[in-house]
């Protein structure tokens, strides 16, 4: 691990694997680009405009994943603290750090929070919400980590109580066996008084689910296909915007948001980076992203399948996305 800079006035601490994580994301794009699905990892999506385009994308309307996820928050958040009374908040996946606010004010109002620290692969949107924190919260230190959170857990710092959250639903957009590996990971990196607080969509209505993902403004679309631009520019890529139409469409048997693209014609693209040439067939897709809604018994299946147990399951009013806290240890009183 590497100090890659201490900003001293705002107390923001930048740490980074000393092993880019490049090379393990060009050989998962690689693998994928050569799947019987054809896709792009979903990490090209988050470059610098394409965190912007994602803030955008909490502001729609039919995008009502972060409100509510927020709606709980503001109901539960000092039941939260004053169960944890975590001294240190972890965020993987951080990026613009909104939601988690509400769980920082309400460790700050308990009196325990002395550290928080997120974790994101994007760093320029991490450098920017780690200075805000730092500045909005002056009594705690912020350790910002630029690593990814399928390899990167043994970078965050022990001691104290430790509260975890992966908030945003973004445990849904990996595939069950990539949760699964990861909820394991977590169940061995937590000590006895720390504790997870994950946040996921349910599975609703379909019509809902799928406006969430195709705006009239067009915001959701230019999000997925700035990944095809990052690539192209990353990866010295030929992917042509035109010969991709957007696509985002309910899977029911796996009960996701199937995120993409689907080729308008027969063509190949050169990935120069990756000595490959990928074909399409005309009407082929390439996904990019899952977002995997999920149900509480399947949630609480796969959590006791790691060696967890779900301790409280809140939902909004409207049933719409669910805040699971897991601790390593049932709480003490409860
Ligand atoms: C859906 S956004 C959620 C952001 C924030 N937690 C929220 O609730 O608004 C997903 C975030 O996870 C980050 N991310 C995606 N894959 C990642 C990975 N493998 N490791 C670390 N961060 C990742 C993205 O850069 C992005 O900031």
């Amino acid at each position: 691990m590497s100090r890659a800079s201490t900003e001293q006035r705002a107390r923001v601490e930048v740490l980074r694997n000393e092993h880019d994580g490049r090379p393990a994301l060009y050989e998962a794009t690689l693998r994928s680009l050569q799947a019987e699905v054809k896709e792009l990892p979903p990490v090209w999506l988050y470059d610098e405009r394409g965190s912007r385009l994602y803030e955008e994308i909490t502001r729609l309307p039919d995008y009502y994943l972060p409100r509510r996820e927020g709606e709980i928050l503001r109901v539960q958040a000092a039941t939260i603290a004053g169960r944890t009374q975590a001294s240190t908040l972890v965020e993987l996946g951080a990026g613009s750090a909104k939601n988690i606010r509400l769980v920082l004010d309400a460790l700050d109002t308990a009196g325990t929070l002395e550290r928080f620290v997120p974790l994101d692969v994007s760093e320029p949107t991490l450098r920017a919400s780690a200075r805000a924190i730092a500045a909005a919260y002056p009594r705690i230190s912020v350790e910002a980590i630029v690593g990814d959170f399928e390899r990167d857990l043994d970078l965050l710092p022990e001691g104290g109580r430790r509260l975890i959250a992966f908030l945003g639903s973004t445990i849904g957009n990996l595939y069950p066996e990539q949760r699964a590996t990861l909820l394991t990971a977590l169940a061995a990196e937590l000590a006895p008084s720390d504790a997870l607080l994950l946040g996921v969509d349910l599975v609703k209505d379909v019509a809902r689910l799928e406006a969430a993902y195709n705006d009239r403004e067009g915001v959701t679309e230019a999000f997925v296909r700035n990944a095809l631009t990052a690539a192209n520019s990353e990866l010295d890529a030929t992917f042509d915007q035109r010969l991709f139409v957007y696509e985002a469409r309910w899977d029911p048997a796996h009960e996701w948001m199937d995120i993409g693209f689907r080729a308008r014609q027969a063509h190949a693209v050169w990935i120069q980076r990756l000595g490959i040439d990928v074909t399409f067939q005309m009407d082929e897709p390439l996904r990019v992203e899952i977002s995997s809604k999920f149900r509480r018994e399947r949630f609480e299946l796969e959590a006791a399948r790691a060696g967890l147990q779900v301790e409280s399951w809140w939902t909004d009013r409207g049933g719409d996305f669910a805040l699971a806290l897991v601790p390593r240890d049932p709480f003490a009183g409860s």
